[in-house]
């Protein structure tokens, strides 16, 4: 088929302009082929572009050569059609189509280009299409009206959320890719230098060491919309390449950067999907958050808070309590509001689901008229199960499950039984948004070799009061001015005051057992700017793609990002990683070995 060149046309409107006051004006769209109907003498057409929907007509008494073309249009074909407005007749008015009272009649055509055969629908909205398919042929999943509006949104956010900062005396600025290793936690992507054979950049995990020379440097208040590389697992709502909203303030305290920060999420939720977020967003201990919901990033959006029984239990006569106790470890329990009714079946797979956890095992009691109904109601006295009653405040018909081990392995299971429990029973609202901040984190974190690493990252300051005495204190009890936003049980963004003092932070390193060689050798620029006029300093970072799956209400983090990569971290559609020509690896001076299978 021959194709048409655009020439000098214009187009005047886009797909959604169009209305009956426009009628009897003469027009230039051009678009996609939504769907082509052949009515015998007349051919409709419903043209596309991101806008929307345009019904144009093609007919002899309109004009002959472009309805004679017209036959040979296909769905997804690219037109530009030059023709008259014109009101539909009364019975044919779409009420569902913004444009729906016109139609375009059709004078000249062109087909600016053509469409193979489609591997799925693009103007159906209800196609279920596998994720293989729609991340190998991106560019037409991308197309899909569906993800073209979350494009837009994400466009439209990150429009929002520069304004924002702007408004308050931001500077964007950008920081580098090609750097060396950022600890977040995660592995380095690396990148093989060719001019220092040998020696390899590390991707940034976050431009956090950045930023915090940017303060330094005088820059006062920085802001980035920016990518970040992460080489982990890829569970659930990660990516391997992120993209993070990146602050960092001088001369702040926590209040400060709480409140700038709730600025914005208030005015994105309000201008994006109209959701009122309240101001000042509530705030919770980590302590809180740990002991009544198990978790860091606790939902609010349903009760069936933790109960501790450690007390209770302590002295119980079932062993599994008793004993747990006796270790050191906790009794816990989640009330089930109505819940004597699931079944036994229920009950087993709540089991299996807490031994994901590394829960041994998970008891429980159903509340009937006559008492307990359980396999360790004989276990316990008429006092304990009175006690017990009380303290979790079951009332008949409620069920009640219970976790006994060590603090970390029972938090970590209930935490995540709340939530399964919240699934099954049906606890979750519709268009439900609670927010929480969750502040005081504890400065370190245990590792199983009987060592600390940092709960957030080295470079967060510890909480004052500790901060006086904090050398003497177990390092386990040592609290930090780090926060994080969670929403609906998901960290949004993660921030902290950072060590602007030299001392405290080659104290944190000591701790952390680095060597004084590899602190300077990873840290010396850092540790040597803070001996340059360092301000006090703090900031943030939210995962733009996270906000992002809540504006648009997706599970898939892969909704949000036009070109994701799958769980094992490549890219359908380029193929990405692939194998390398030899001569670059030659020029890297790298050499692939096979590993014995
Ligand atoms: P943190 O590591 O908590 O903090 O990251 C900040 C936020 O980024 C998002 N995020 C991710 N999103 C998608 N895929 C991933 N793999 C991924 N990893 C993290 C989360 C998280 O809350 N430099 C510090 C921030 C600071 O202290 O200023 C940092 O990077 O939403
Ligand atoms: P057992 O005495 O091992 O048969 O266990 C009796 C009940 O206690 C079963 O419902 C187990 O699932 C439960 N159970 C076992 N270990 C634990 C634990 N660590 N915490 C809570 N419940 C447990």
């Amino acid at each position: 088929m021959k194709l048409d060149q655009l020439g000098h046309w214009q187009r005047t409107h886009k797909c959604i302009d169009l209305r009956s006051s426009d009628e009897g004006t003469e027009v230039i769209l051009m678009g996609w082929v939504n769907n082509r109907r052949d009515h015998g003498g007349v051919i409709f057409i419903d043209l596309r572009d991101y806008t929307g929907l345009t019904q144009i007509v093609f007919g002899p008494q309109h004009d002959q050569k472009a309805f004679d073309t017209s036959e040979s249009v296909r769905s997804e074909y690219v037109l530009a059609v030059r023709g008259v407005v014109a009101r539909r007749s009364k019975e044919t008015i779409n009420s569902k189509m913004d444009t729906g009272e016109i139609e375009i009649h059709v004078k000249e055509l062109k087909i600016l280009n053509t469409c193979k055969v489609l591997p799925f629908q693009i103007s159906d909205e209800n196609v279920e299409i596998s994720e293989k398919n729609r991340l190998k042929y991106r560019t037409l999943d991308l197309r899909r009206p569906a993800m073209q509006k979350t494009m837009m949104l994400r466009s439209r956010a990150g429009q929002i959320i520069r304004n924002y900062f702007y408004e308050n005396d931001f500077f964007e600025i950008e920081t580098p890719f090609l750097t060396k290793s950022t600890p977040e936690g995660a592995r380095d992507y690396l990148v093989p230098s060719r001019v220092s054979a040998g020696k390899f950049y590390a991707l940034p995990q976050s431009p956090q060491l950045f930023k915090q020379m940017l303060m330094v440097s005088g820059y006062d208040r920085y802001f980035q919309i920016v990518k970040c590389f992460r080489d982990e697992d890829l569970r659930g709502n990660r990516q391997p390449e992120f993209t993070q909203i990146d602050l960092e303030l001088s001369f702040i305290d926590q209040d400060q950067i709480l409140s700038l920060v709730e600025g914005m999420v208030v005015k994105l939720f309000k201008e994006t999907i109209g959701v009122d977020v309240p101001n000042p967003i509530p705030r919770m201990e980590y302590d809180y958050a740990m002991e009544y919901y198990g978790s860091d990033a606790p939902d609010l959006r349903y009760g069936l808070k933790l109960v501790n029984l450690t007390e209770i239990a302590k002295t119980c006569g079932f062993k599994v309590f008793a004993g747990a106790v006796k270790q050191g470890g906790i009794v816990k329990a989640i009330r089930v509001p109505e819940g004597a009714t699931l079944s036994r079946k229920v009950l087993d797979d709540f089991t299996e689901f807490v031994k994901i956890y590394k829960a041994k095992g998970m008891a429980w009691v159903k509340v009937n008229e006559d008492g307990w109904q359980s396999p360790i109601t004989k276990f316990f006295t008429e006092e304990e199960i009175q006690s017990i009653n009380e303290a979790t405040g079951a009332q008949v018909g409620d069920l009640i499950l219970f976790g006994a081990d060590q603090a970390k392995i029972v938090h970590d299971a209930l935490g995540h039984l709340r939530k399964e429990i919240a699934k099954k029973q049906g606890l979750i609202k519709d268009g439900d948004f609670q927010f929480t901040w969750v502040t005081d984190f504890p400065l370190f974190e245990a590792t199983d070799d009987g060592g600390f690493t940092s709960s957030h990252h080295p470079f967060t300051m510890p909480n004052e009061a500790d901060l006086l005495e904090w050398k003497d204190k177990d390092p386990s009890k040592i609290k930090s001015v780090a926060f994080d936003l969670v929403l609906n049980g998901v960290e949004l963004g993660g921030g902290s005051i950072r060590i602007h003092r030299q001392d405290i932070q080659k104290e944190i390193f000591n701790l952390l057992k680095l060597s004084e060689e590899e602190t300077q050798e990873k840290f010396g620029f850092l540790l040597d700017a803070l001996e340059f006029g360092a301000p006090p300093h703090g900031g943030l970072a939210f995962g733009f793609d996270r906000i992002m799956m809540f504006l648009t209400n997706t599970e898939s983090i892969r909704d949000v990002i036009a070109f994701p990569k799958t769980q094992q971290a490549s890219c359908l559609l380029t193929e990405a990683p692939s194998d390398v020509d030899v001569t670059q690896l030659r020029d890297l001076r790298l050499a692939i070995r096979k590993t014995q299978a």
